[in-house]
């Protein structure tokens, strides 16, 4: 009897002493955050574990403790995703009971918290939403690009979060894709400086300081490279296509320390980049020896051939860490754990997994800080900010026709005519991923400046200026005519376009005021090059403004010679676009005027 009392009490201590947590074995900073993990690893449960590898998007909790319950490691704002007001102290709130959840699990692994901050910190109101990359690509300006990054992490971070999907260094090839604004350029050059600036820029030198957050290479590999610019297409080209162009922007993302790259929801020659073990361990974690976390675009492992536990086993087994989801983290969890357990999903696998996203949490410091310091709300928006965005609109302008050197227009003009859909609209103007996944419409969803405000900054206050809308209210006039034209906002494969033209009741805008003896000044408001012939020759000046975002300010300072513009085409401009694909040039990459002096 005494025998069975002393091995039962040996047990239960051994089990106790099993299951106790030495907090100070995961907190200590004096200790090397590797073996940090290490002990993490040798006492979380599989539960824990597999809990760290799903990132599921707030609104899709079902309910806000589940975070607690189901240990989930990471939570998103997909586009549009925001809290009710969207005002940044919502957001803060938002984060810090999400993340108060976290910290009152067994061991409090704080959650890590993405958004896509892709031209600032666009989902928030009253943030400075900046050009999109392609205008960014315009300025060839690493400097610039950099510190736009700073700010936006510095925004992002006053709102509690720690994480952006950002910078896209997709490598365009066909202007028939809906996100070729997202890229910086055709040219992977060009990607690659740009690229890595905006990671110096959101990371700095040390993710620990509260003032930058985790930035996100993305979409790996080749989803600028799809046929016909399909948007979640497929990249017929050989290895060497793929690795010169579309890979070669990674090897300086990884290099810039990057802590995270996004798989592409394409396929490269028939097989999706999330199920491609080739290209997500042996290429990405072999040849470009990236050590950070890779995460998977918004339910993309659905994409993937065979049941749902075939595509969790599939797109984790081929090198993806974390699991992004709109919702249906409990089945989620559920088939992870049940492939685990059956040797499916190997527990190394899992480990080497979490370990990653554990090591990105101790980078950014977030358990000793996990919670939002709510001394940097004021930033958002600032004037010093918005100062900046104006820069980078002004150096983002590309002039490609300045016939008689009709521009810069004198600020002194008696009187000018604005007109176009875009002039008064700041929506068009900010394009996709603005406040909304798919833009906006109109000027009150955020706080900025259109293009027509700008412009009656920018003249003095004996000019008379007059905006009509379609050019049908003013009279016949040789005065000169500001067009805004182009593009509505769209996002991703909403924005995929065949054709490239513009509207009838643009063209229309503009022969209309041609006809009516007006100099025409037109500006392009798109996040690509279009066919553009018909109205570049009704143009005496024509600038491609791209998607410009909150500062309007910076399209008049170049208009009226304020600035000089100094952009360059970040694209090849085509005349035409065939089925194939294929187009003459109008204007070459590299393309730009200048004033004459
Ligand atoms: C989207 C995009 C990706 C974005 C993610 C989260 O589908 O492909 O760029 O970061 O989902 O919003």
């Amino acid at each position: 009897m005494r025998n069975k009392f002393l091995i039962a009490l040996l047990f239960v201590i051994t089990f106790a002493s099993c299951n106790t947590v030495n907090i100070n074995k995961f907190t200590n900073n004096e200790l090397p955050v590797s073996e940090r993990i290490d002990y993490l690893l040798s006492i979380m449960t599989l539960d824990e574990k597999i809990g760290q590898m799903v990132q599921i998007d707030h609104k899709g909790l079902i309910v806000k403790s589940d975070v607690q319950k189901y240990f989930i490691g990471s939570v998103l704002s997909g586009g549009g995703s925001d809290p009710v007001d969207n005002m940044p102290e919502s957001w803060a709130n938002l984060y810090d009971n999400l993340q108060n959840y976290a910290l009152n699990t067994r061991l409090g692994i704080p959650i890590v918290y993405g958004v896509d901050a892709v031209h600032g910190h666009n989902n928030v109101y009253g943030a400075v939403i900046f050009p999109h990359n392609i205008g960014l690509g315009s300025t060839r300006n690493p400097q610039l690009v950099e510190e736009i990054s700073k700010i936006t992490a510095i925004e992002v971070a006053a709102t509690g979060i720690d994480w952006t999907f950002s910078p896209c260094i997709a490598v365009p090839q066909d202007e028939r894709w809906g996100r070729t604004y997202e890229g910086f350029s055709e040219d992977p050059q060009l990607v690659s400086l740009l690229g890595r600036a905006s990671i110096r820029g959101y990371q700095g030198d040390d993710l620990s300081n509260p003032l930058t957050i985790a930035a996100t290479a993305k979409h790996y590999v080749a989803d600028g490279g799809t046929n016909g610019g399909r948007d979640q297409g497929n990249a017929a080209i050989s290895e060497e296509v793929l690795r010169d162009i579309h890979l070669f922007p990674y090897i300086g993302a990884v290099d810039e320390g990057v802590a995270s790259i996004m798989a592409s929801f394409s396929s490269w020659n028939g097989k999706k980049i999330h199920g491609n073990k080739y290209l997500l361990t042996d290429v990405l974690r072999g040849d470009l020896e990236f050590s950070g976390v890779v995460v998977s675009d918004w339910d993309a492992l659905r994409q993937l051939p065979g049941s749902y536990e075939n595509q969790i086993v599939e797109g984790i087994n081929s090198g993806i860490d974390l699991v992004m989801l709109s919702n249906g983290y409990v089945e989620f969890l559920s088939l992870l754990k049940k492939a685990v357990i059956s040797g499916k999903v190997p527990q190394e696998r899992v480990d080497e997994a979490v370990r990653r996203i554990l090591e990105m949490k101790y980078k950014l410091d977030l358990f000793n800080n996990p919670l939002t310091d709510r001394s940097l709300i004021t930033s958002i928006g600032s004037k010093e900010h918005r100062e900046v965005g104006r820069q980078a609109v002004r150096e983002s302008l590309v002039l490609l026709k300045n016939n008689n050197n009709i521009l810069p227009l004198n600020s002194d003009i008696k009187n000018v005519v604005v007109s176009g859909k875009s002039a008064n609209n700041l929506g068009n103007q900010c394009g996709g991923w603005s406040i909304g996944w798919q833009g906006e419409r109109g000027n009150d969803f955020t706080i900025g400046t259109t293009i027509l405000d700008g412009i009656k900054n920018g003249v003095s206050k004996s000019t008379n200026v007059i905006y009509s809308r379609s050019g049908k209210e003013v009279d016949n006039s040789n005065d000169v005519a500001i067009v805004v034209i182009g593009e509505l906002p769209y996002a991703e494969f909403e924005g995929d376009d065949k054709n490239l033209t513009l509207s009838v009741a643009d063209i229309e805008t503009v022969k209309e005021l041609k006809a009516k003896g007006y100099k025409i000044v037109t500006v392009l408001i798109s996040g690509r090059p279009m066919i553009i012939n018909e109205v570049l020759e009704l143009s005496d000046a024509f600038i491609a403004a791209w998607l410009p975002g909150t500062e309007g300010d910076g399209v008049a300072d170049v208009l009226f010679g304020k600035y000089n513009p100094t952009g360059k085409l970040p694209h090849t401009w085509p005349a035409n676009i065939s089925s194939g694909g294929s187009s003459e040039t109008l204007f070459p990459l590299g393309y730009g005027l200048t004033y004459e002096k």
